[in-house]
């Protein structure tokens, strides 16, 4: 029999929440492991007033059993909201200018580490092989190796690790970088991700190990559910909403790093630039609000909704909206049915470790008559979409350029190049993203010492 998986990342998701969009993580892990029995360890998405870690609390979902843990008040800000997504993500995103630090963030992040570690261990078989994925988890591998784990341990990194000098910015880079020696193996989504890392962990001493693992996702089960929603009530109500104008999607958390601002630029850009395309194309961006306690994405969403108004106060007509805009999330059978209805996918992050909206928007499209995906170079997707109309997102001039060839693109061309996506999200596709990692994991060293626990 396989043997079980343990899977730790900070976000689980949870039951109740499983039609929503709720990050690149949760749909890749979900998705890729069907049949593997798994235990999904991580945060309840609760905090606690009591100020001592709680036991887990275990569940059973259809799909694996999850074991969650409530954060305290002070959990929450200085590793959640603090380290990791104040000081960590806009650092792995190249953003110095964004990144914070508190020294009692690390500390925090350090400590809630070492919670999650001493909560997972009474729930450890012999057997299992242990998964850690995320940069809210970098030092969990070794606070399980301070517990006595000693059987082979992977790390995921899911979004991009930059140059050296870059992560070098952070102060007690080192600290995690040596933490890292505790796994066996450690993947990144793409080449340049693995090369980064390896020269960064070479310059502290510790043996590099990473390499690339391109996340992805279920083709054909995300295709057969665009197909199923692209003839359910809220595809049609959209369609007809839309009144036969060209739909360009963009569906995105509502993050800086997504490049949403330089994207509704570049949107208006298009309607300025080239005014044929007035009154007869309509934008719809999703991008559920996330992260909100973090003051940047305040300012962010801010921004948007400022621009939002001028974009469309500017450019709309008294029977047309140019730009719809929507800061909540919705189900993913309901995105799945917008992506195949629109002409155009619009993915410009300023940084992304893979983007999995590109290859579910590629996914969901009828092969007789594709959309056209407009992406941005800077996401790891970008390194093998050869079909995609590849733009520096830094540029709306660019992003509209780009808008104009997708939407007059002729039927032909449009199946070619969605033939050499679609065979590229085949290939990178979530069940060979998890099969290649843990090949790799149990072919580890099996132990370095004997185990001490469980
Ligand atoms: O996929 C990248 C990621 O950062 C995940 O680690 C995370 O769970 C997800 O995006 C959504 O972010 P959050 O958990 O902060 O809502």
């Amino acid at each position: 029999m396989p043997r079980r998986i343990v899977i730790a990342s900070n976000r689980v998701p949870m039951p109740k929440e499983r039609a929503a969009a709720t990050g690149g993580l949760t749909v890749a892990v979900r998705d890729a492991m069907p049949r593997r029995r798994k235990l999904w360890f991580g945060w309840s998405g609760r905090t606690t007033a009591r100020e001592t870690q709680s036991l887990p609390s275990i569940a059973r979902a259809g799909w694996a059993e999850l074991a969650t843990i409530d954060l305290t008040e002070s959990d929450y800000r200085g590793f959640y909201l603090g380290f990791a997504n104040s000081t960590l993500w806009p650092l792995l995103h190249y953003r110095t200018g964004v990144a914070e630090y508190r020294r009692s963030d690390l500390e925090r992040y350090l400590a809630v580490n070492e919670a999650f570690a001493r909560a997972l261990v009474p729930l450890l078989d012999p057997d299992d092989l242990v998964w850690v994925h995320d940069y809210h988890l970098i030092p969990m591998g070794a606070a399980l190796r301070a517990l006595g784990v000693r059987r082979p341990l992977g790390f995921f990194l899911h979004v991009p690790f930059p140059p050296p000098e870059v992560f070098g910015v952070l102060p007690h880079y080192e600290r995690l970088l040596r933490a890292l020696d505790a796994y066996d193996v450690i993947g990144v989504q793409t080449p340049r991700d693995a090369a980064h890392i390896n020269q960064a962990m070479s310059s502290v001493a510790v043996a590099p190990r990473a390499d690339a693992f391109p996340v992805g996702i279920d083709p054909a089960g995300f295709a057969a559910l665009a197909r199923r929603a692209a003839v359910g009530r809220d595809s049609e109500r959209l369609h007809q909403s839309l009144a036969g104008r060209a739909l360009v999607l963009g569906v995105d958390r509502l993050d800086y790093s997504k490049g949403l601002p330089q994207r509704f630029r570049g949107f208006a850009a298009l309607l300025q630039r080239f005014p044929e395309h007035r009154l007869a194309v309509t934008m719809l961006q999703i991008a559920p609000v996330s992260r909100s306690d973090v003051v940047q994405y305040r300012t962010l969403r801010r921004e948007l909704d400022e621009l939002a108004g001028r974009i469309n106060g500017e450019h709309a007509e008294f029977d047309w909206i140019p730009l719809r805009y929507l800061t909540r999330g919705m189900a993913r059978q309901t995105v799945a049915g917008f992506y195949r209805y629109a002409r155009v996918g619009l993915v410009t992050p300023l940084r992304d470790g893979m983007n999995l909206v590109a290859k579910e928007y590629v996914a969901a499209q009828d092969p007789e008559d594709p959309g056209i995906l407009v992406l941005s170079r800077f996401a790891g997707a970008a390194e093998d979409m050869p079909g995609a109309l590849i733009i520096n997102p830094f540029d709306p001039d660019e992003t509209a350029e780009a808008l104009h060839v997708a939407l007059t693109m002729g039927r032909e061309e449009r199946q070619s190049r969605w033939r050499e996506m679609m065979a590229a999200v085949e290939r990178t596709s979530a069940a060979a993203w998890a099969q290649g990692f843990l090949a790799r994991l149990e072919a580890a060293a099996p132990a370095r010492v004997p185990e001490a626990v469980c």
